[in-house]
């Protein structure tokens, strides 16, 4: 929106900087872009919890999506959760950690926490827990979803479960008993999803990323339907099949074997996703930092602002407002300070706005977003880390 930059900067007027925002006018602008191809497609949406990272946050999403449930990261997370009233929910990450396990059987007395598994030391880990806790824990088997065009050529996808066939899922799903049951599977295709193929200025890598989007999809495809038809025939039905995430919603939609697309990072449209073909999403958080230094004419150097994204691709904070504003290549974000290039005329004490690269991690560098709508502060929303909680740290 052109009227951006003078809407946030009434609204932080007299804010502590460095301090996180969320648009929440540009949240409901998101909202229908990734959810409606999932309910034309009559499936259900999970909110991926790991790239939102504050429950109010979470609730108002779940409340605005009709989300079925959540799709956690960690199991102290999921156990708080939980205590604040979730009912659904899948543990995308496996543990091994007795504590962990043990949160996870404790919270399956209120609700339905799952976990996600892909081998039979997962599940020995998971059973003894629940043993322990005297509950049942729901099962949720990982397939690769990876594509491998040649048998020893590339691996395309993410790095996580080492099961790739029906016949893999099969064997482990029939390994699952009491006090565990079987309750779904998940195939997250990452390669897909998580594959910016529009990056400004990298025409030829962008169109073998849309190449191997296009030839992975009907794999897929034809692995999930190939698994569901396995475990149907041993009377082993999954209750829920989950694929999908904010990259690839207008292709998991049309997997007829998904019961359920998880999405998170699309509704605050973090800086990676400005670089999808065919996804437009308004960007609905950044953080606001202040001008302190002029040191050249155009140049304005800001405190604070080097929160850089986890991952192998371009880590560091977008440039977002006053338009036209740009990050030094000599210096990008930087520890303690980050210099700027604008041609708009800043003083000594403005803010300007930069978004982070991942949507989750913005919310491990502050402890409340400001929830703007126009050009007020509608109201401020704790993150885990305002919460206290560092689920990974
Ligand atoms: C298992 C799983 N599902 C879905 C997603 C998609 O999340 P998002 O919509 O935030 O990209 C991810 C992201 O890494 C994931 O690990």
């Amino acid at each position: 929106m052109n009227d951006a930059y003078p809407r946030y900067r009434r609204a932080l007027a007299g804010e502590r900087l460095p301090a996180a925002l969320v648009d929440v006018d540009a949240v409901d602008a998101n909202i229908p872009r990734l959810v409606e191809p999932i309910r034309a497609a009559g499936k259900a949406v999970r909110i991926a919890t790991k790239s939102v990272r504050c429950p109010d946050l979470i609730e108002y999403l779940v409340a605005k999506t009709q989300a079925i449930g959540l799709m956690t990261y960690t199991a102290q997370e999921t156990a708080m959760l939980v205590e604040r009233g979730h009912r659904d929910l899948v543990l995308a990450y496996p543990t091994l950690q007795a504590a962990d396990l043990d949160a996870i059987a404790r919270a399956n007395k209120r609700a339905t926490a799952a976990l996600v598994v892909d081998c039979v030391e997962h599940l020995a880990a998971a059973e003894a827990a629940a043993k322990r806790a005297g509950s049942t824990i729901p099962i949720v088997i990982d397939i690769d979803m990876s594509y491998r065009p040649l048998a020893r050529g590339p691996h395309l996808g993410v790095r996580r479960s080492p099961l790739r066939s029906p016949d893999a899922v099969l064997a482990l799903a029939e390994k699952i008993r009491a006090p565990l049951r079987f309750h779904g599977l998940l195939g997250y295709e990452a390669q897909i999803a998580g594959l910016g193929d529009a990056v400004p200025s990298s025409f030829a890598t962008n169109a073998v990323k849309r190449a191997i989007k296009r030839r992975s999809e009907p794999v897929v495809r034809a692995l999930r339907r190939e698994c569901v038809q396995a475990l149907r025939a041993r009377d082993l039905a999954p209750s829920i099949v989950n694929g999908g995430g904010t990259g690839s919603v207008a292709s998991s939609a049309g997997d007829e074997s998904l019961t359920e697309i998880t999405v998170g990072s699309g509704f605050l449209a973090s800086g990676l996703f400005d670089e999808y073909k065919g996804l437009t999403l308004a960007p609905a958080a950044g953080f606001a930092l202040q001008v302190t230094r002029h040191p050249a004419p155009e140049i304005y150097t800001c405190l604070g602002g080097g929160y850089v994204a986890s991952g192998a691709g371009n880590g560091a904070p977008r440039a977002w407002l006053p338009p036209g504003i740009s990050l030094l290549g000599a210096e990008g974000a930087g520890e303690v300070q980050t210099p700027i290039h604008s041609k708009t005329p800043l003083a000594l004490g403005d803010p300007i706005f930069l978004r982070h690269a991942k949507a989750g991690e913005l919310a491990e560098h502050f402890d409340e977003y400001l929830l703007v709508r126009g050009e007020r502060i509608e109201s401020r929303a704790k993150t885990y880390r305002g919460l206290g909680y560092c689920f990974l740290g």
